[in-house]
């Protein structure tokens, strides 16, 4: 289930791909934030993304620290050191911008950064020079860069302003899955923050419609040479994520049928989303058993505010005050748990909500 990485692989998307090109391309903006829920297809725009670009890049994905409780200066910078050696492979003289900054070495082809505290490589020296480097431009991916709220002894926000204001080259592409704690991180609307009042390029994914679902599906069996016809029953379980419902293909194709197939998915889907939850649970200490029953009462049928209090009261037997609830709520909207139109909480997508009926 790789991200797909070429615009003939990548169904629809026309229009988040198009203003990503504008943004990062054409409008040069310092900063593009690309949201969505996960497995909506965030990677896998970004990538189709950066080769209509044609500029190079340095990718940063963040989503393997998602399990950690923290991230350290070291891990952030061999992260950055490995990519910046990918890059450095395919232009050589990139490793030239390097050698002057102090904590990196070179040896041989590779350059290594330090990020031992007395000499630890500054990442606005390693930005200038990169920037110095990149004439045409250079894309920066932090993909998951909400991971980075866990930073611990450093802080990646003054530097993202700084190439804001002053690196005419370097432009960022920030993704999120958790849109609430992706802005609280970012803090632009607060005037203590270093990107207080930075105006970014945003490009939100939705999940696919109907329509976009039963296209994707007809498309992909179309090109298996499959006969399907069950798409009301597909989009109705499964609902329009794209990661599950190519999983749900894969399925399919090994099974040919549809019963199976579906609760094939929705078991693995199921799995991984509770995995998922524990992480998210894992730093809530004494209030685990309160977001796990909040999210039973939402994925019974989408609940009011007052619905949510008194269940979650009656479930737990005892008095849960009004500022907690609304903590606990705003914990899972940021998060991507849950979604609130219409003034009600209900559970994200449809499997999330069939995660915590089972
Ligand atoms: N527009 C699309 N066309 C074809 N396949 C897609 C599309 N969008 C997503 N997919 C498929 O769905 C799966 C999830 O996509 P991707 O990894 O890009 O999403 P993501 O939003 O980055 O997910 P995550 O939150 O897990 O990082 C992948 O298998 C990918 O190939
Ligand atoms: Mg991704």
């Amino acid at each position: 289930m790789r991200p797909k990485d070429s615009r003939s692989n990548l169904f629809d998307r026309e229009v988040e791909l198009g203003k990503v090109v504008e943004y990062v391309g054409r409008l040069g903006l310092p900063i593009t934030l690309v949201l969505g829920f996960r497995r909506v297809g965030k990677s896998s725009l970004i990538l189709v993304a950066l080769r209509e670009l044609g500029l190079s890049s340095i990718y940063i994905d963040l989503r393997k620290f998602e399990e950690r409780q923290y991230l350290s200066y070291r891990d952030f910078v061999l992260e950055l050191q490995r990519e910046v050696n990918n890059l450095a492979r395919r232009f050589p003289r990139l490793l030239d911008f390097l050698r002057n900054i102090d904590g990196v070495s070179i040896m041989g082809n590779q350059a290594l950064f330090s990020w031992k505290s007395s000499s630890r490589v500054s990442l606005a020296s390693l930005l200038d020079a990169v920037n110095e480097w990149a004439g045409n431009g250079i894309v920066i991916v932090l993909d998951e860069a909400q991971e980075l709220v866990k930073a611990r002894g450093f802080n990646v926000l003054p530097i993202l302003a700084y190439a804001y204001d002053n690196l005419r080259n370097v432009r960022f592409i920030i993704s999120g899955s958790k849109m609430g704690l992706l802005y609280r991180f970012l803090r632009v609307k607060d005037p203590e923050s270093p990107l207080f009042g930075r105006a970014m390029g945003v490009v939100e994914l939705a999940p696919f419609t109907k329509e976009q679902v039963i296209e994707f599906l007809r498309r992909g069996f179309e090109e298996l040479g499959i006969e399907f016809n069950d798409y009301d029953t597909v989009y109705k379980e499964l609902g329009g994520i794209p990661g599950w419902l190519t999983y749900f293909g894969l399925k399919y194709y090994e099974y040919r049928d549809l019963d199976r197939a579906i609760n094939g998915t929705v078991d693995y889907a199921t799995t991984l989303i509770r995995r998922e939850f524990e992480n998210f649970l894992a730093d809530k200490a004494v209030a685990r058993d309160r977001y796990l029953t909040i999210m039973r009462i939402v994925s019974r049928g989408c609940a009011g505010w007052g619905e949510i209090k008194n269940g979650l009261e009656v479930m737990l037997g005892m008095e849960i005050s009004d500022s907690r609830i609304s903590e606990y709520l705003r914990q899972l909207l940021d998060s991507a748990w849950i979604v609130k139109p219409n003034n009600k909480y209900c559970p994200a997508e449809p499997l999330i909500g069939k995660a915590f009926r089972a």
